[in-house]
């Protein structure tokens, strides 16, 4: 089986979320499973800089664009996976955010950039590019990649499509004069097509012109096909019926592995758990707070957007930090507003919150070894890794029961923690007070008995979020898309 997988981000040739996790992560478990798939990115500098025997092969001839498009093959850095890059440099050879400017504006021409790497990927599917070799499978992935299968809907001979929405909050939606210059054929502006209330929606491309339809959790598909959660596209979700499902994401644990991570002060397993504290002296020192390994230290690690319900914590730390065995370690970017409040508030009490504003994937590292406990309080989470390596870093997730945390995490009630199974804390409501009371349940856990909370660790560590399973899933997906193809085959 042969799968073209395109993402415009993959760890760690370029990152902004969990999408790069999965883009890399996903395509090497399959080829573990005897899948060819080849993924294909757009030719960011730091993609180009971090492919491994990086060989031009060919150019793409791309009707109505003037510049000459280069196609370059190599190796992901860490394993034997085959990456293009579609090196377009008026449009990706830009240092930095992919999709945002230094100041975090949006680029301007974003539709344009995003366009052209949909054509690109419609010449590999079909094998018109240089290289020769034809996919049986496109797997796009979230917006950027939304055009694709629609664009392979003309007819002519075709791949199966599959589409995978990582968060369907980001819809990649531009206004009437984008759709024009993109020269789209005028029929694609209704309401069957890709016009979403009045502007270009690129991910309804890929929802409507695909065979199968995933997202990244199961409870993710089902709220996404309520008002609530479903963004105004539930209603198209709800009709593709069986043809849309929620497949959790795993994780790569060979670069998610306490025992082997390169990444934190001291190595650790479920054995010597003990060691683990020695990452807390670490982390604290890092972000500039007193080592102290009484301490209850709560991590958090996020993009700074209203999603993730950094506002909640805000809202609750004065209170929590009255406590003065307990701090705050923060890793985040995004916002400038929240960003600042959380700087004002690092300043203020430098002896319990520590922030660091940045991405920084070593410190990402430590946060998960270094913290007693890690906080997630996500309005909505599509899937979420960070609880998943939380768990596997014995840092048990305090979580808004959404999405795939809803999934992945096993709250605490004395019933579960009396049958080994708690794994985590779970609030229903994303308000600040739900997320104190279950701070607050944690602590007293950790400080009164130290039993239950080795136990609550240890059952955490033994999760197995490894792909296994999911990768299994997808295959049967690919299968099932191949069945139910809507046009040709190749
Ligand atoms: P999302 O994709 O919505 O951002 P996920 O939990 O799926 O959320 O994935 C986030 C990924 O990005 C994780 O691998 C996390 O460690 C990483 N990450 C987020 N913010 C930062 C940061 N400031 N520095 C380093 N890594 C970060
Ligand atoms: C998105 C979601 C996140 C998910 C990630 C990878 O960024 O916000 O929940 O884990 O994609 O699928």
């Amino acid at each position: 089986l042969r799968v073209l997988f395109a993402s415009s981000e993959a760890h760690p040739l370029i990152k902004t979320g969990g999408l790069a996790d999965v883009a890399a992560s996903l395509p090497i478990a399959l080829r573990g499973l005897g899948v060819d798939v080849r993924l294909v990115l757009p030719g960011y500098p730091s993609a180009m800089r971090q492919v491994r025997e990086p060989r031009p092969c060919g150019t793409l001839v791309i009707p109505g664009y003037r510049n000459q498009i280069r196609l370059v093959e190599g190796l992901h850095p860490d394993a034997e996976l085959l990456v293009y890059l579609i090196d377009a440099p008026e449009y990706f050879a830009r240092e930095g955010n992919p999709y945002s400017d230094p100041t975090g504006r949006d680029w301007g021409d974003n539709a344009d950039r995003f366009m052209l790497f949909c054509c690109a990927l419609v010449l590999l599917a079909r094998a018109q590019g240089p290289i020769d070799w034809q996919p049986d499978l496109f797997h796009g992935n979230d917006w950027q990649t939304g055009l694709a299968p629609w664009l392979l809907n003309d007819g002519a001979i075709s791949p199966a499509r599959v589409f995978t929405i990582h968060n369907l909050a980001y819809q990649g939606l531009f206004d009437r004069a984008t759709f024009d210059r993109l020269r789209l054929p005028p029929s694609a502006w209704s309401i069957s097509g890709l016009e979403f209330h009045q502007r270009l929606s690129f991910i309804k491309g890929g929802i409507l012109c695909s065979e199968r339809v995933n997202t990244v959790s199961p409870t993710y598909a089902d709220e996404v096909r309520t008002p609530r959660f479903g963004c105004g596209l539930d209603g198209l979700l709800r009709e593709l019926k069986g043809r849309f499902c929620g497949i959790l994401n795993g994780i790569d644990d060979r670069i998610w592995d306490p025992a082997h991570d390169p990444l934190i002060a001291q190595p650790y397993n479920a054995e010597n758990f003990a060691l683990k504290a020695e990452n807390k002296l670490a982390i604290q020192r890092a972000l500039g707070l007193p080592r102290n390994e009484e301490a209850f230290a709560l991590g958090y690690i996020g993009r700074l957007v209203e999603q993730k319900g950094v506002d909640l914590i805000i809202a609750i730390l004065p209170e929590l930090i009255r406590d003065p065995l307990l701090q705050v370690l923060i890793l985040a970017a995004g916002d400038l507003h929240l960003e600042q409040a959380l700087l004002d508030l690092a300043a203020a009490h430098p002896r319990q919150v520590g922030v660091f504003i940045g991405y920084d994937e070593r410190l990402s590292h430590q946060i998960e070894a270094g913290c007693d406990a890690f906080l997630m309080p996500s309005r909505f989470e599509p899937c979420g890794l960070n609880q998943l390596y939380s768990l596997r870093y014995g840092t048990p997730p305090i979580v808004h029961r959404t999405g795939g945390l809803a999934d992945t995490v096993v709250s605490a009630t004395e019933d579960n923690l009396s049958a080994g199974t708690a794994t985590g804390f779970v609030f229903t409501e994303p308000r600040p007070e739900a997320l104190f009371t279950a701070i607050d349940q944690a602590r007293r856990l950790y400080r009164t008995d130290p039993e239950s909370w080795h136990r609550l660790a240890l059952t955490g560590m033994a999760q197995d979020f490894s792909w296994t399973q999911s990768a299994q899933r997808y295959l049967a997906l690919y299968h099932e898309a191949l069945a139910d193809r809507l046009g040709p085959p190749p």
